[in-house]
């Protein structure tokens, strides 16, 4: 088993580490554009094997897809992070067109693998993964859910004093700050409806606070978050190379799911060795369905912008 995370920034090198320390593959191969920058941290990574007792082979590579071939599952966390006050959106400019041109060299070398799109704005960056690879929509698939439900789950557990782990709770949508739907009336603690224990105040709280998670980490660390996003990915993979079937939500391309086509959203799916190998459809309230539709709306006008300027 080999696993490629491109990009050896704070997310990818945050994953690769994860994916290590899970021993999900014998070898990761760390790739980034800057000469030596992935081989430091694959050599820093690896110092750490004895003392965190994993076997996997890291290797850090300079641009170099070749070192890449065969790989089974391939993440895409290159392109620029978030700067304070910047909404994912605005890095659409600079990273549709890192996106492509990573995707296309990827796919030449492990046209088997399965896609896992970090970059932002994520739900039209894997969108473009999954146009450029050509791809069955089972192999592209989006990591944004896995991150915001594990932020939800933080706030409602803040709000609660509960465990993280006694939660279920999904974001679904968008991963943007105004078209991501944390579903808190959905939301249980040990199978009891989290509605139960919160005031609809309380409530509005952790889901406006869930929403722009992103965004105050953005403000305090100056960049990006990285320790979330880094294992939502790792958890995506590990869900794939050991086929637990477990239930992540993921961006996928939605074809009359959820009412909506020709778009990749964040919903429920079922995570094996098939990529996303089911959608989950469960009836949304109406109030739902319709923050859905205005979420697809706006990841639509952002596609568009691929057409636009020509990246697709
Ligand atoms: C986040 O929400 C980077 O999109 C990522 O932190």
């Amino acid at each position: 088993m080999k696993i490629t995370v491109v990009g050896a920034g704070n997310v990818g090198a945050t994953c690769a580490n994860d994916i290590a320390r899970k021993e999900l593959a014998q070898e990761v191969i760390l790739l980034d554009i800057r000469e030596g920058f992935a081989e430091g941290k694959a050599i820093d990574m690896m110092q750490t094997a004895s003392l965190h007792g994993f076997n996997t082979h890291l290797k850090g590579v300079t641009n170099d897809y070749a070192a890449t071939a065969d790989s089974e599952v391939v993440i895409i966390t290159s392109g620029l992070p978030r700067k304070p006050g910047m909404t994912r959106e605005e890095l659409i400019g600079t990273n549709a067109g890192i996106v492509k041109g990573v995707t296309e060299n990827l796919i030449k070398y492990s046209p088997n693998a399965i896609i896992i799109v970090v970059a932002n704005p994520m739900d039209t960056m894997n969108y473009l993964a999954l146009k450029v690879s050509g791809f069955s929509k089972h192999k592209v698939i989006g990591m944004g859910g896995a991150l915001d439900s594990s932020r939800f789950k933080y706030y409602l557990s803040q709000e609660l004093g509960c465990s993280q782990s006694d939660l279920n709770a999904v974001v679904i949508g968008g991963h943007g700050d105004t078209t991501m739907i944390p579903l808190i009336k959905h939301a249980t603690w040990n199978s009891i409806p989290v509605t139960q224990f919160l005031s609809e105040e309380q409530q509005d709280k952790i889901v406006k606070a869930t929403m722009v998670g992103g965004a105050t980490l953005t403000k305090l660390i100056g960049t990006s978050a990285w320790y979330t996003p880094g294992a939502g990915a790792a958890v995506m993979a590990e869900a794939i190379v050991r086929d637990q079937k477990k239930l992540i939500s993921s961006g996928v391309a939605l074809n009359g799911e959820y009412g909506q086509e020709d778009i990749s959203l964040v919903v429920p799916v079922i995570l094996g060795k098939g990529g996303w190998e089911q959608i989950l459809e469960f009836n949304l309230s109406e109030a739902e369905q319709a923050e859905f539709s205005k979420s697809a709306a706006a990841v639509r006008n952002m596609n568009q912008v691929l057409y636009d300027t020509n990246v697709i």
